[in-house]
């Protein structure tokens, strides 16, 4: 790509709540296709192109028709969203064909990953840790993130933590309200830390990484660390869901041994790199009360 094209996007996974923020982002910038499996109707931005990235065949006829000189690839089936065989089909085939196709046009790759590809034993972990899943999600994420860089060493997988935004609930946050509306209680896990995320945050730092030549793994996630319980709560507050009593905070260790507890995500590299602050969530929601953001 010559410095004065305007470049080519392909996003994957852009009806979903990173990749509807990072479509309106890269629109700003360049030409946009908006791959979609099921919801051609989320696209925010660009134009929408049906995909299902399970079908190597379907990805390399995209990809060849469309040329990207980009691609994002923020498609996944995260938990909660199908079984482990799903999670397998996409996070792991999935990723590979999109990095082979990619490859084959030459186009510039950037990936989402997750904090969750680490055991939650050794926080916080720097950008190059090795990862040690200790579930299904988490094994299907390194399966991906193994193949995009075995095949693309120059391109960059992006670990991240629990993504919210101020203008659309997030999914973690909405399953927490479902619950609580139907009169059910909720426990938030006090020993589960995390470096959350704001979605513009990150879909802004996936845009900008296309244009540095930045290879191989990279946190982004926000600078301050909370509790899933802090966070939760934080967050069920911001949206104006009073506590009735059906609030409650518990420990993950009691009940599972696969979640990782603490994943906090160091993320300085990415700050300097990109010239952004990650903002932590009460830097999030101060500039919110203030109308700044
Ligand atoms: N959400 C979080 O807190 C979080 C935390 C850490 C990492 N991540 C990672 O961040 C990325 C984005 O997550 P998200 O929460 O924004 O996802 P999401 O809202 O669940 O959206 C998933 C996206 O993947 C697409 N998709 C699913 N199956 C597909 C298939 N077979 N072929 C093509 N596309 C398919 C969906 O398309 P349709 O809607 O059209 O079906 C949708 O656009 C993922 O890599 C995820 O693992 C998320």
């Amino acid at each position: 790509m010559g410095v004065m094209d305007r470049p080519v996007f392909l996003i994957t996974g852009a009806t979903g709540y990173l990749g509807r923020r990072v479509a309106l982002r890269a629109a700003a910038r360049g030409r946009v296709y908006a791959a979609t499996h099921r919801r051609p109707d989320e696209v925010t931005a660009g134009d929408a192109v049906a995909l299902d990235i399970g079908d190597r065949t379907a990805v390399f006829d995209v990809v060849e028709r469309l040329a990207p000189s980009v691609v994002i690839h923020a498609a996944a089936v995260n938990p909660g969203q199908g079984d482990d065989k799903a999670m397998w089909r996409i996070n792991a085939e999935g990723s590979l064909h999109v990095a082979e196709a990619a490859r084959a046009v030459d186009a510039r790759l950037v990936a989402v990953s997750t904090d969750i590809v680490h055991d939650g034993r050794n926080g916080p972990y720097a950008d190059d840790v090795a990862p040690t899943p200790v579930n299904a999600y988490g094994r299907s994420k390194v399966a991906g993130e193994a193949a995009v860089l075995d095949l693309d060493p120059s391109a960059v997988v992006v670990r991240t933590s629990l993504m919210y935004g101020l203008d659309e609930m997030d999914r973690g946050t909405a399953g927490f309200v479902e619950r609580l509306g139907r009169g059910e209680s909720v426990t938030l896990f006090s020993d589960v830390l995390r470096n959350p995320v704001s979605v513009d945050t990150l879909a802004e730092a996936l845009v900008r990484l296309t244009t540095t030549d930045h290879a191989g793994l990279l946190n982004v996630a926000g600078r301050q660390v909370l509790s899933r319980d802090e966070f939760g709560r934080k967050l069920l507050a911001y949206w104006g869901i009073s506590d009735d009593g059906l609030i409650r905070s518990g420990r993950a260790a009691d009940i599972s041994d696969s979640i990782p507890l603490d994943l906090r995500l160091l993320s300085d590299r990415a700050e300097r790199l990109l010239g952004l602050t990650f903002p932590g969530v009460d830097d999030v929601l101060a500039a919110a009360e203030v109308g700044l953001s």
